[in-house]
């Protein structure tokens, strides 16, 4: 563990804290451009579909980002924010920032170029599968305000690898791209024995584009949280199947949250031998089970899986829980789950996470978060006296 002695008790403090102090992190934001998204066009936003809000803010972000000018605009627009201190090092990859954004946004990477302008440190997309899906029924999204979350049931729609392959192939992006890989959802179960070739085929077009490979093991929607991959002997195929693809980049996993350590051994003695893995990023579990401020008769007829705010401290808990298991010197978390400012960001770091991940913040605080979350990060550092993220991570990392 890393920590230095005069910050100890703060960065316990702050570590121990959700469950004993809730964290400050909402300044009055009126009168910037976090305050004119929240006051104004969120709004806006908000009174129509969320669905076609989001295909028409990625039609926009696709059209912004194919011209020159329309990334420079975006680049202006975000006020970047660059500092070394921010930079790290993760599975051989360089990030400029540790701020990115997570699977699901951007499902067919249509706008990879304008999300990589607005000053994400790396951008994920998918889920992708082998073949293109429509996913599931609509109505499949849902806003909870009072909650700052989402309720979601898209059952991965995509426009399938080879497509999606040849779309990233032609758009360089100047931060890392991460491409997340699913199963096709065909809404039949899929035959466990098949899913192993669907995943090797979704992932072979996207070998000498993709900085790193997400394994989606179990999409909450789709497979209901269950994971064919929870059989160690049918992981442990996958990635033998893997290891035999060219210019495989590093291979992330993302499972269903859990602390469940009998689970969790089982799955680091696995994966053990594959040296392509490079860390774990974590799902959240099926359903909505959580403290809710919207009432339940509003919350039960959406179909899905919560994601956001009240999903923060299962998330991070779970991220201490990994961080305290797995062989540090192997793998990285990328963590996620409810980071709506900077002070969630550094918790999750202190916690273990190397870099962290966001989307459910996006819809609430809009874009500027961004680059708040990036100054908030440097304040934080120096007010714990950190020279660099990289001293931050796990520093508040408590063994059992
Ligand atoms: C609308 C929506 C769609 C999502 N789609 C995917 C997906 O296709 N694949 C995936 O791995 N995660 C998906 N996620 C999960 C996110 O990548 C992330 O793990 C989760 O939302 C937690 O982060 P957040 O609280 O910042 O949203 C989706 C999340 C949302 C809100």
């Amino acid at each position: 563990m890393f920590y230095l002695p005069n910050t100890l008790f703060r960065l316990r403090d702050l570590v121990n804290g959700p469950k004993r102090l809730s964290i400050e992190c909402e300044a009055t934001t009126f009168g910037t451009t976090m305050g004119l998204y929240r006051h104004f066009l969120r709004p806006l936003l908000f009174y129509f579909d969320a669905e076609k809000v989001h295909e028409r803010t990625l039609s926009a972000a696709t059209a912004a980002g194919t011209s020159s000018t329309g990334r420079a605009l975006l680049r202006r627009l975000c006020f970047h924010v660059t500092d070394h201190r921010l930079a790290t090092d993760v599975a051989g990859i360089h990030f400029p920032n540790p701020v990115g954004l997570a699977a699901g946004f951007d499902k067919s990477g249509r706008a990879i170029r304008a999300l990589s302008e607005i000053g994400f440190g790396f951008v994920e997309i998918g889920s992708i599968s082998a073949q293109p899906s429509v996913g599931n029924p609509k109505p499949r999204l849902f806003r909870l305000p009072e909650d700052e979350a989402i309720v979601v049931n898209y059952g991965v729609p995509n426009d399938g690898a080879a497509v999606v392959a040849r779309r990233v192939h032609a758009a360089p992006t100047p931060v890392p791209l991460g491409v997340n890989l699913v199963e096709t959802n065909t809404g039949e179960p899929t035959d466990p024995a098949a899913v192993v070739g669907e995943f090797v085929a979704a992932a072979r077009p996207f070998c000498g584009r993709a900085d790193y490979l997400t394994l989606n093991l179990n999409c909450p929607n789709t497979t209901a949280g269950v994971s064919p991959f929870d059989d160690s002997s049918r992981l442990q195929e996958l990635l033998q199947q893997f290891s035999r693809i060219d210019g495989l980049p590093p291979i992330f996993l993302k499972f269903t949250a859990h602390q469940d350590a009998k689970r969790a051994d089982d799955l680091l003695l696995a994966i053990d031998p594959y040296v392509s893995v490079a860390g774990f990023i974590f799902n959240l579990p099926p359903g909505k089970a959580y403290d809710l401020r919207t009432p339940e008769s509003v919350v039960d007829p959406m179909p899905g899986t919560l994601c956001g705010a009240p999903a923060r401290t299962m998330m991070d808990d779970t991220i201490s829980f990994w961080y305290g298991r797995m062989d540090r010197t192997k793998y990285a978390i990328i963590g996620s789950g409810g980071i709506t400012c900077a002070e969630h960001a550094y918790h999750k770091i202190l916690l273990g996470a190397s870099l962290i991940q966001l989307y459910t913040g996006l819809v609430f605080h809009g874009p500027g978060l961004v680059r708040r979350i990036h100054r908030g990060l440097l304040q934080l550092l120096d007010r714990d006296g950190f020279t660099h993220l990289s001293q931050a991570i796990g520093a508040g990392h408590e063994e059992d």
